[in-house]
């Protein structure tokens, strides 16, 4: 892990960075471009709850407050809305990846809001993501998915990510339903990974 004066250099790297991508409308390509930055404050969690609402698990807080412990949590803005997120860490969340994989980056958590799909979003946080990887000393980027998660697959293909066949860690993550009661869920999943 790098000093905190190059992480804080990284963040501020980040905080302008443009990523473009191209809208299909009308059969025509139509440039936007989503601004990726990270989260900094309760006003971001909430401008990222108002369009990718988790409710009583509070998902984007208990993320941001990962920052404590030198995880990033990078948001996408498009037209002043925050449509998308993924948080960084510097290590797998997975002691199956540590074991069997070694220690590197990881992104956990992406997503875009419904309505921002198919725009470069997730594109732009996934660039934005291996920068923060590579300040945090890492020299390959990993993360897990569920293998009939045919968008996500198909992001991370296009984007260089290769399977790890013989290692499928199991994610489980906690939920709270509106009357308080806390639910776990296990989910199988696949690794992959790409070198940055
Ligand atoms: C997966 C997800 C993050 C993709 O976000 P997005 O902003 O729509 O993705 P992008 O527009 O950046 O897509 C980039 C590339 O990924 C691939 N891709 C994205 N959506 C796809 C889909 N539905 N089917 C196949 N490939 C897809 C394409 O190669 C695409 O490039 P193209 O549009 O030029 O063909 C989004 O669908 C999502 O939030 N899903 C729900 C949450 C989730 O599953 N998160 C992943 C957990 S591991």
């Amino acid at each position: 892990m790098p000093p905190a004066h190059l992480r804080r250099a990284a963040y501020l790297l980040v905080s302008v960075a443009l990523g473009f991508a191209y809208a299909r409308r009308s059969g025509t390509l139509v440039r936007v471009s989503a601004l990726v930055r990270p989260c900094q404050s309760a006003v971001d969690v909430a401008a990222i709850e108002a369009n990718l609402p988790t409710g009583p698990s509070e998902l984007h807080a208990r993320r941001f407050r990962r920052t404590a412990e030198g995880a990033v949590y990078l948001l996408a803005w498009l037209d002043n809305a925050a449509v998308g997120h993924v948080l960084v860490t510097a290590q797998s969340k997975y002691e199956e990846v540590r074991d069997r994989l070694g220690t590197f980056p990881e992104v956990n958590a992406l997503g875009v809001a419904t309505a921002y799909r198919r725009r470069g979003v997730a594109r732009a946080l996934m660039e934005a993501a291996a920068r923060i990887a590579v300040s945090m000393g890492g020299t390959r980027l990993g993360l897990a998915v569920e293998p009939d998660n045919e968008p996500a697959v198909g992001l991370y293909q296009a984007l260089g990510f290769r399977r790890h066949p013989t290692v499928d860690p199991v994610d489980e993550w906690t939920w709270i339903d509106d009357f308080g009661a806390e639910h776990v869920e296990r989910d199988r999943c696949t690794y992959w990974s790409r070198g940055l």
